[in-house]
């Protein structure tokens, strides 16, 4: 997906909820028409009342009441369009952060072989923050910039077409600068994020390899890492600082000023009578409005760079195709395995099983015995349907495995894995795994591991919370390294 889709992509978003956004836009229109209203009412003061010395109270008061009224109203206005805008892009960013995690949560197994755990936990996190960036900061900002510029440029055209006409030469100038700004800026915003992904990522690897670290004793070199990282990440952000420094505040205040310098000059040139005051300050006062708004969307501009690339990311998880399961969704009625010439490997390159033939009668017991790393996960694996079959057969029930449906497959085998994984949750989510179980049912569970009397003997019992390290500390826990798969037939039921 190019560029331009992507962010065609995020942005139809924003118009998921069409109601909302119009509802939005309305509250920035009116911000700005009472933005653009203040300098206006002073204008029409200044030459129609002060230039002639003509005072009447009555109009006085009600353009005196009517600018506090506008300024007032601006603020609330603006308020309001900023929650509204806001509360839409909080809202895409829950819907994106939830579209990508269900999409993580079904992938096959292979989508993980080679992406490390913090890398997908940062797309997660910081990616969906980028994106809220960009429509919190930038298209808020965007939309703010471009409808304040243009209802300025309305006002001043309506006030003196001529003058419009020296602020609109200058608008291109600021695209120039502002297309500069990203060129110089988008390298270094990139950079600091990746590293930014990267000090998560060793973050989240130290953690998970915490007791390999201390074994080994490589805390100093795992710091060292570290603190290279976030010095590299130090640079980059001071490199931001600077390129902002250059050109943020001072290249937007010298056009402005030029802008000032033009005006002056030419109503010194020509005198009140061609341009009265009022306009004169009217254009001033605009000017000055406009270089703030100007000045953050340029700043947001590399957020959007940011936000296309994170964008890209999660589309990309996003748009993954789950993993593939077949559509029988009859339950296997018979335990036998019948596996023949099969092949397998990771990566395509290297082959883990070469050939491998496997006949299980139902009730039947095989144990497979080979030295590390010759495969046997990775057989019981493919026989968990875990990865699909790259060559050869493995028929369980007399049925392809690849036919089997979702349901059919997962009900009809089970797997007792050599390293236990244990929920950060109660000890009845543990064994429940949120499925409809009886408390009779868990503890029965619990009698055959022999974990019912420590359960029982717990303050909160099923409820305790237990951490994923506790398996450490609970008795009786089987050092038996073996695996078995276990089968659940369906035939009874
Ligand atoms: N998810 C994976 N991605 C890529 N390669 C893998 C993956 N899992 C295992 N391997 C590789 O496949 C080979 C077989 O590994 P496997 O885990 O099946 O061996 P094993 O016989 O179960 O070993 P052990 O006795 O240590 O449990 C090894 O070379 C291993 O490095
Ligand atoms: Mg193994």
């Amino acid at each position: 997906m190019s560029k331009r889709e992507t962010l065609k992509r995020l942005l139809r978003y924003l118009l998921a909820d069409k109601t909302a956004f119009a509802i939005a836009a309305l509250f920035l229109l009116c911000a700005v028409v009472a933005d653009v209203s203040g300098p206006w009412l002073i204008r029409l003061f200044l030459d129609d009342y002060l230039a002639k010395g003509y005072y009447p109270s009555g109009v006085l008061w009600s353009l005196a009441l009517g600018y506090i009224g506008v300024t007032f109203l601006s603020g609330v206005l603006h308020y309001a369009y900023g929650i509204r805008f806001s509360r839409i892009a909080i809202g895409i960013v829950q819907t994106i952060r939830k579209k990508v995690y269900a999409s993580i949560i079904n992938q096959p197994l292979s989508a993980f072989d080679y992406v490390p755990a913090g890398k997908l936990v940062s797309r997660v996190t910081n990616d969906t923050e980028s994106l809220k960036e960009l429509y919190v900061q930038v298209v808020a900002s965007f939309l703010q910039a471009t409808t304040l510029i243009l209802a300025m440029l309305t006002a001043m055209y309506l006030l003196s077409p001529r003058l419009t006409l020296v602020v609109a030469i200058l608008l291109p100038t600021v695209v120039l600068v502002m297309f500069l700004y990203q060129r110089r800026s988008a390298g270094v915003f990139r950079e600091s994020r990746d590293l930014l992904t990267d000090i998560n990522s060793v973050m989240s690897e130290s953690i998970q390899g915490m007791s390999l670290i201390q074994l080994m004793g490589q805390q100093q070199r795992f710091s060292e890492r570290f603190a290279a990282l976030t010095d590299q990440h130090l640079n980059a952000e001071v490199r931001i600082v600077k390129i902002n420094g250059i050109y943020l505040r001072p290249l937007i205040d010298l056009l402005s000023g030029v802008a000032l310098v033009t005006l002056a000059a030419i109503f010194g040139w020509h005198g009140s009578e061609v341009i009265g005051v009022g306009v004169l300050y009217a254009f001033i006062s605009y000017l000055g409005r406009v270089t703030e708004p100007l000045i953050e969307l340029m700043q947001r501009l590399s957020l959007l760079q940011q936000a296309i690339m994170a964008g890209e990311r999660l589309f990309e998880l996003m748009d993954a195709p789950p993993h593939p399961y077949g559509d029988d969704e009859r339950p296997l009625a018979c335990g036998d395995i019948e596996v023949s010439s099969l092949s397998f490997s990771y990566d395509g390159k290297t082959p883990v099983l070469s050939d491998v033939n496997v006949s299980v009668k139902e009730g039947g017991f095989l144990a497979l015995v080979g030295h590390t790393g010759s495969g046997k996960s990775t057989l019981a694996s493919l026989m968990m349907g875990f990865y699909p079959v790259q060559s050869g057969s493995l028929k369980l029930g007399g049925r392809d495995i690849a036919t089997l449906s979702q349901h059919a497959l997962r009900s009809g085998i089970a797997l007792v894995q050599q390293d236990p994984h244990v929920l950060s949750d109660s000890f009845r989510a543990n064994v429940s795994l949120d499925r409809d179980v009886s408390d009779e049912a868990i503890w029965q569970a619990l009698e055959q591991v022999d974990l019912a009397d420590y359960v029982r003997h717990l303050p909160s019992g099923l409820d305790t919370a237990i951490g994923t390290g506790i398996f450490r500390f609970l008795p009786g826990r089987s050092s038996c390294w073996r695996w078995r798969v276990c089968w659940s037939t369906s035939r009874a039921s």
